[in-house]
């Protein structure tokens, strides 16, 4: 699962699409961690799609991740500025790929 402390124990190396990304990303194989508020962990989604499917805001974008050992293509959060906490992708992602910090 995604480490919810992700924001302690990772540096951010950068930021892509305006999403944070926090290292280590060594593609294909490390794609690090993606977005802030609403965090999507791509070296554990393997492009199940439940998040985008019920999103209720459309939180979520595929982006391509060629040659990842899980998936070739990740569910970025584009938009998590728009996130209500519903707290729905949460849930529903059967990998707990993603954290939502309603803080
Ligand atoms: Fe979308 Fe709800 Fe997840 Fe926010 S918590 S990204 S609104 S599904
Ligand atoms: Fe990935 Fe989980 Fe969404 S596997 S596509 S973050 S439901």
């Amino acid at each position: 699962a995604i480490d919810p402390n992700f924001e302690e124990n990772r540096e951010q190396v950068g930021e892509e699409d305006g999403v944070a990304v926090w290292g280590p990303v060594e593609p294909p194989e490390k794609q690090g961690i993606r977005g802030t508020h609403v965090a999507v962990d791509f070296d554990i989604c393997l492009a199940d799609g439940a998040c985008l499917e019920d999103c209720p805001v459309d939180v979520f974008e595929w982006v391509d991740t060629p040659g990842h050992p899980e998936s070739e293509i990740k569910a970025n959060p584009t938009n998590e500025d728009q996130c209500i906490d519903c707290m729905l992708c949460v849930d529903v992602c059967p990998v707990d790929a993603i954290d939502v910090d309603p803080g």
